[in-house]
């Protein structure tokens, strides 16, 4: 793993636990607007069996990608660096080229990480398919600072929570992997669970500092080596920021872990377009929301020089959900602004806010339910 405060090339992997989330279309558009503030970016499809993401740049297939690298040892990864239409941006295709590489075994998933270490750039942008496997888990243990996108749906935010409790439990089985005492305390707890149990991972903390009390330490100490960062994405009122800050009171409480919020996009109809006209929605829609939220997300990755620690201004909030909370009221009252802008747009966003009010309805009974939900599950 590699920590990406400390050094200048930063690689971001790009996860949710559930498909369909976004995570495609947020990590090329980020990439692409990493790529317009002057950073050297690579977007690399690590959705394998499932890579996409070319389309969503408007590029044809027709490069070698990781399935190549994986079928084939001549390729070394500087040699698979597709060029894009934009100056500052990489990209690696996926497997579109070679079907069925199935799932990766132990020494391939080394060598693509391998290979990532070597790529020179300011950031590396992975995007990572859904599920919570432990190929896309170990993609997104290559760096302490990956991020989470969850729609504000239920299951959504369940699914992350799953993903996240993966990934820490995975962690702490590698952290520990070479003393006995701990990994037989993980295998016989994993072994011996029963339906209904809750063992948290805060639970074996504390299980185990009870066997050694060092060991427990240290185990809190390594905990806080992992920051990964939230994105919420598909926003469409305030309400859906409570949705975040129960994930984060529940990896807290859970999983011993401080998942920051790093920004929010919100439901936006040019998105959804943007993906069939296969073109990212930040180059031709530079006044819509979801545009703005982009760059801001960007811009708080570039303009922390030592991310995942967040840029200054951060200390005058509470915390980095403060601060989303904030933007998500801003965002909203600026589109709410827009109907007063044009005649042109009057009937769109009344109809636009009507709808709002109705989803909000029922996203407020969904809130209930899924915070009831977070509360009593694991
Ligand atoms: N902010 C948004 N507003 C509107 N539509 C969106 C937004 N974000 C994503 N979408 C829609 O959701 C679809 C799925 O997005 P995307 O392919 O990025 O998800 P994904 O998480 O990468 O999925 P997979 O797990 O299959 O790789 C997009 O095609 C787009 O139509
Ligand atoms: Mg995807």
């Amino acid at each position: 793993m590699i920590l990406n405060e400390n050094v200048d090339r930063k690689i971001i992997p790009v996860a949710g636990g559930k498909g369909g989330v976004g995570k495609s279309v947020i990590a090329a558009n980020l990439a692409l607007s990493m790529c317009l503030y002057g950073k050297k970016t690579i977007l690399v499809d690590l959705d394998l069996g499932g890579s996409n993401i070319h389309t969503l740049l408007g590029l044809r297939n027709i490069n070698p990608g990781i399935g190549n690298f994986v079928s084939n040892r001549k390729y070394s990864i500087n040699e698979l660096l597709s060029p894009t239409e934009w100056e500052n941006l990489y990209f690696i295709p996926g497997d579109v080229l070679v079907y069925g590489i199935g799932e990766l075994n132990k020494s391939v998933k080394a060598r693509i990480i391998k290979g990532l270490l070597d790529i020179e750039a300011d950031y590396i942008i992975v995007d990572l398919g859904g599920g919570t496997n432990f190929t896309v888990i170990d993609f997104f243990l290559i760096s302490n600072s990956g991020l989470i996108v969850t729609t504000p749906q239920a299951i959504s935010i369940m699914n992350a929570y799953s993903f996240l409790k993966n990934y820490v439990f995975r962690f702490l089985q590698r952290v520990f992997a070479a003393d006995k005492l701990i990994s037989s305390y993980f295998r016989k707890t994993l072994k011996e669970r029963q339906p209904g149990d809750r063992k948290t991972v805060t639970d074996m903390i504390s299980d185990i500092k009870s066997i050694d009390s060092t060991l427990g330490n240290k185990a809190d100490a390594f905990l806080e080596v992992l920051q990964p960062k939230l994105i919420l994405n598909r926003i469409v009122g305030i309400e859906d920021a409570s949705l975040a800050e129960g994930l984060r009171d529940l990896c807290a409480q859970n999983l011993s872990i401080n998942l920051e919020g790093l920004g929010t996009v919100m439901n936006e109809e040019i998105v959804n377009r943007s993906v069939n006209l296969q073109r990212p929605f930040i180059l031709d829609n530079e006044e819509n929301i979801a545009t703005a939220e982009i760059h801001r997300i960007a811009q708080k990755i570039i303009q922390s020089g030592n991310f995942p620690k967040m840029p200054l201004e951060l200390d005058y909030y509470a915390d980095s959900f403060e601060l989303i909370h904030i933007e998500m009221e801003n965002d909203l009252a600026a589109i709410q602004g827009n109907v007063k802008n044009t005649d042109s747009q009057v009937n769109y966003d009344v109809d636009k806010l009507l709808e709002l009010i109705r989803i909000q309805q029922g996203k407020i009974q969904e809130l209930q339910g899924t915070v009831r939900m977070l509360s009593i599950s694991e």
